[in-house]
């Protein structure tokens, strides 16, 4: 019932022309698989570019963070209202946001209310560091963090979020979660914390994505999991054939 999603979440990486042959190289690709939606979230610089190699095809496009204020004296700052006729999606809370500059629970909450009220959907980030996760403390620091960022949300706001669930210690590191921890947080974290501020049928249609060193190899066994509907990819979404795999794959699961 809810739509599998994959999220190809460039960071940092790739000029104009490099983002525009990394397109041209999936868009047949993922344009061919109808059962899974597929989001480009490349740097801002890119976005126009990719928008128009995307146009008209069934893939979306997301932008890596945002600023709350509709506009002004933000230097170095996008605005909601600058991406909202160009994506549909924007990453927000992402660790290396809230590790490298100081975003809190607090402000990617309201990043994630400036992005509803303008028609964006936000992919936001929860994860326990690996100091939290050897303390025990990945449950109690998981549901801190979704109590923060939906704070103030109504369910209908809610029930159309995707959040990503990324353990920092599973980031870039080749060292995925296991199917059975992504299910443990994903299910009996973060979507019982929806269900119990909210609602069981507020959760159900909530998407909740993993993410942390997922590839061609690992995906099968993280997407079969129930509560586990999508994957925010980092570096295997720079490489084509890798990331076209991985959205191919999961379709087969839903088929
Ligand atoms: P990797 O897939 O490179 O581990 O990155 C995950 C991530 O942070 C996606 O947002």
């Amino acid at each position: 019932m809810r739509t599998p999603i994959i999220a190809g979440n460039w960071k940092m990486n790739k000029t104009i022309s490099e983002a525009e042959a990394l397109v041209k190289e999936m868009l047949d690709g993922l344009t061919a698989i109808q059962s899974v939606e597929k989001v480009l979230c490349p740097p801002f610089i890119d976005l126009d570019r990719v928008a128009s190699l995307i146009q008209g095809t069934n893939i979306s496009l997301g932008a890596q963070n945002m600023h709350w204020e509709e506009k002004g004296a933000f230097t170095g700052e996008i605005s909601p209202l600058m991406l909202k006729d160009i994506c549909q999606y924007v990453i927000l809370g992402h660790s290396e946001r809230r590790t490298y500059f100081g975003e809190t629970d607090e402000i990617v909450n309201r990043k994630v209310k400036a992005a509803l009220s303008h028609g964006l959907t936000p992919i936001i980030c929860v994860g326990e560091t690996e100091a939290q996760y050897d303390a025990g403390e990945t449950e109690s620091v998981v549901r801190r963090q979704v109590e923060g960022v939906l704070a103030g949300l109504s369910a209908e706001q809610v029930a159309g979020l995707v959040i990503a669930y990324e353990p920092i210690w599973a980031i870039g590191t080749g060292k995925a979660a296991t199917a059975e921890q992504a299910q443990k947080v994903i299910g009996g974290v973060v979507r019982a914390t929806i269900a119990q501020l909210y609602s069981q049928a507020t959760a159900d249609q909530v998407r909740i994505q993993y993410g942390g060193s997922t590839n061609s190899k690992n995906i099968k066994e993280i997407m079969s999991q129930p509560d586990v509907d999508g994957a925010l990819v980092g570096g295997a979404s720079l490489r084509p054939a890798e990331f076209v795999a991985m959205v191919r794959i999961t379709a087969e699961l839903y088929q």
